[in-house]
């Protein structure tokens, strides 16, 4: 049985959220969710940080995690519970979704974030899509985010969760750009879910100073960024990796 506590950023037993505690970083129980408390956790992660692992098994394990990932967001959604029977004629407690799959929005951060639309619609089957193409510009020091196109579905602001998915957060350029949007359109900041695979002390800080209503759902937070701002230890460039661009 997990208790809720194993789920917090706070209490986690890692290294990285034990930083975060001694650094005093203003950051709330509810914020972040990691998939800690799921065993295989671990085991996936790894064979997606191994520099070896080749296109069609990284394609392969990050699909698995993003099914964690997703069932993880969907756990988190306001159920209806109601007393049903099961076969030996029990009583059980029943869960239901409160709304259906066309009151949710996802939200892909072309290129990476395309990677995790699959799961999301197998699982959430009528969800509506929005697409935002940002890249970071990798020429520039800080590699700011650069806008290049954003197609939301015309009520986005009346939907009763949006979910951002992008793989990676680094100094949260990216994700930040496409909350803005999304402000921008309408969208109430409490209302947001960013899926996320592999994130970063930085880019949750920044995320979280910025938009404090914002939730973050993540597989795993790693420490620090490099000086070419990429996630150590990280997976490298999780675009080229799974879609075998290099
Ligand atoms: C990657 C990733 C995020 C962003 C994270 O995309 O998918 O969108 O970098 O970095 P940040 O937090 O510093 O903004 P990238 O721009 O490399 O494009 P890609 O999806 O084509 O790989
Ligand atoms: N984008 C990636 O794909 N990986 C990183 O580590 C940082 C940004």
């Amino acid at each position: 049985m997990v208790e809720q506590s194993d789920k917090i950023l706070v209490n986690q037993d890692t290294e990285s959220n034990t930083q975060l505690q001694q650094e005093n970083v203003q950051l709330p129980a509810n914020f972040v969710t990691t998939l800690n408390h799921i065993a295989s956790t671990k085991y996936l992660l790894s064979q997606l940080r191994d520099k070896n692992t080749n296109t069609y098994n990284f394609r392969f394990f990050s699909d698995r995690i993003m099914r964690l990932l997703v069932e993880e967001a969907i756990s988190q959604e306001p159920m209806i519970i109601e007393k049903r029977q099961s076969p030996t004629g029990s009583e059980y407690d029943h869960y239901r979704l409160k709304f259906s799959p066309e009151e949710y929005c996802a939200v892909t951060i072309i290129r990476a974030g395309d990677s995790m639309i699959n799961e999301v619609i197998s699982l959430l089957q009528g969800i509506t899509i929005g697409k935002i193409l940002i890249q970071r510009d990798e020429a520039s020091e800080d590699k700011k985010p650069i806008l290049f196109y954003c197609k939301f579905p015309d009520n986005i602001q009346d939907k009763k969760r949006i979910f951002i998915l992008d793989p990676m957060l680094a100094t949260g350029g990216s994700v930040n750009l496409c909350i803005q949007k999304l402000k921008d359109n309408g969208v109430d900041e409490s209302n947001i879910t960013f899926i996320n695979l592999v994130s970063c002390e930085d880019g949750l800080r920044k995320i979280h100073s910025l938009y404090p209503q914002v939730r973050v759902i993540t597989a795993a937070i790693d420490p620090i960024l490099n000086e070419h701002k990429y996630i150590v230890p990280g997976l490298g460039d999780f675009g080229d990796r799974y879609f075998g661009s290099r």
